[in-house]
């Protein structure tokens, strides 16, 4: 992207909000985040974002390793790292079928020997190619971006937690659509090719679809890119999380919908990534508002704030990031203590043993539900609901239980559920109502109170 200011597209049309929004009832819920624990605050921010199994990461570019107030905060506040530039594609394949992993590696081996997990970025993008790249075409480049994956994670094959495996390739404005570039005039597929190969290649590395802009859940990309994502999973094509890359300012500011977004696509089954996070002046109540946001979502895995300090930006007369020289800006006591605050997870209390699961009895038609804790802690717990089919294929399923002491559900994912009292009831989403004859899907939700696992009754229309 570059670095222009960033029209708003206009808003959607009524209709398609509506849309929109039914797309997600169910999932975009208020969600209570809890009080401090009782155990010491962690004191950095990987450390903080850890208590929940979360990562915090920052950008880190090769060419300021040299910088010991540079090193010093990275290493010790973040236990991820994204390359800002040395894995890309004009970096990592600056001649034809010649690769050069020498920048990419320094970073590389920086993160690992600090004890860091790496996010890679980016193998399929109209941005930063290498001259040869931009002048081909069709097929011939087609078969370049396979070459480019193959050679790029080949290199680092069982070392990377997430690759962006393709940024950025939808449009700005109201189109929703894709964004026009060499790669998108290969044909339309060019990102399902781009995954598929991914898988192909790494098969341990999760696979990202990243953008900006696709933030702000009413937003015409957004809904795109959920569209896209939505088609991949309903298809099979392998995408494990998308990547918000979050660069927020007065012509992209954030919004209070972005939890919806957040959940909304961890709806359809994906990790949600903030991978990018700058905000323009640094709001501390902001950068409280995007941590608490992927707080409250058990998929989103992490946050990536894109540089150390403010001279580190790309937007560094935007002073959007959590340091000023070797200072730690009011935005970094604000993340710190939203990331303290959130319930431990997991907890040092131990999980309770599961209910043995009885052997499946065949269910003549229709369907049953069984729902087993997978995780607890003080005031919380997490579940698994596994819908399976009897002897005929079944379209849709709507399970409904009773909580027995007063527990309320806190998030909810792949299916859409309502609550009367006690009584929950959880229709499928979108994606997962079709079961073949004897098989099953699951959802999965998180809820305040004592863990229980009440008897679930399962109806199929
Ligand atoms: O290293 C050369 C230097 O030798 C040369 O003298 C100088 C002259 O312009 O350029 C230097 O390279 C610059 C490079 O950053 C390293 O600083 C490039 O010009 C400049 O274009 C490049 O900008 C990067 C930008 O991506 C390019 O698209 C930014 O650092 C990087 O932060 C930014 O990151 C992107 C993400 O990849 C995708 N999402 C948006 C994000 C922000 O634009």
């Amino acid at each position: 992207m570059g670095d222009k200011a960033i029209l708003p597209p206009r808003p959607l049309k009524r209709s398609r909000l509506l849309i929109a929004a039914a797309g997600v009832i169910g999932v975009a819920i208020a969600v209570t985040v809890p009080t401090a624990p009782a155990g010491a605050a962690a004191s950095t921010l990987g450390a903080a974002a850890a208590q929940s199994g979360r990562y915090f990461g920052t950008a880190i570019s090769a060419g300021r390793l040299g910088d010991s107030q540079y090193t010093t905060i990275a290493s010790r506040e973040f236990n991820m790292v994204t390359a800002e530039n040395e894995m890309k594609i004009d970096a990592t394949e600056p001649n034809r079928g010649q690769f050069n992993f020498t920048n990419g590696d320094r970073v590389y081996n920086w993160a690992v020997q600090n004890g860091k997990r790496v996010r890679g970025h980016t193998l399929a993008w109209h941005g930063q190619q290498p001259g040869w790249m931009q002048s081909l075409s069709g097929s011939s480049l087609r078969q370049a971006m396979i070459d480019h994956i193959n050679g790029v994670m080949a290199h680092y094959k069982g070392k990377i937690y997430a690759w962006d495996v393709v940024n950025e390739a939808f449009a700005d404005g109201n189109s929703g659509g894709r964004r026009d570039s060499n790669l998108q005039r290969t044909g339309n597929d060019w990102i399902e090719v781009a995954f598929r190969t991914a898988r192909a290649a790494d098969p341990a590395a999760k696979l990202c679809y990243n953008d900006y802009n696709i933030d702000n859940w009413t937003w015409a990309k957004t809904q795109g890119v959920y569209n896209m994502v939505r088609d991949f999973k309903q298809r099979g094509v392998p995408i494990d999380c998308v990547g918000l890359q979050s660069h927020f300012n007065s012509g992209s500011p954030y919004n209070s919908n972005y939890r919806t977004t957040i959940s909304s696509f961890a709806a359809l089954g994906v990790d949600v990534q903030i991978t990018e996070l700058d905000i323009q002046g640094a709001s501390p109540t902001t950068y409280a508002a995007v941590t608490n946001d992927c707080l409250a979502v058990p998929r989103c895995a992490g946050i990536t704030v894109w540089g150390v300090r403010d001279q580190d930006s790309w937007r560094s007369g935007d002073t959007p990031l959590l340091f000023s020289g070797g200072n730690k800006k009011p935005a970094y006591d604000a993340v710190l203590n939203a990331l303290n605050a959130a319930n431990p997870n997991p907890d040092p209390t131990p999980t309770p043993t599961p209910t043995p699961t009885p052997t499946p009895t065949p269910v003549p038609d229709g369907c049953e539900a069984t729902i087993t804790t997978t995780n607890s802690w003080q005031g919380g717990f997490q579940s698994t609901v596994t819908v399976r089919a009897g002897n005929a294929p079944i379209n849709g399923w709507t399970v409904r239980w009773t909580w027995p002491g007063g527990q309320s559900i806190s998030s909810l994912w792949n299916g859409q559920h309502s609550v009367s009292g006690s009584s929950v009831t959880v229709r499928n989403a979108a994606y997962n109502g079709s079961i073949a004859a004897g098989g099953s899907t699951t959802f999965g939700f998180t809820a305040n109170g004592t863990a229980a696992t009440p008897t679930a009754t399962c109806t199929s229309p």
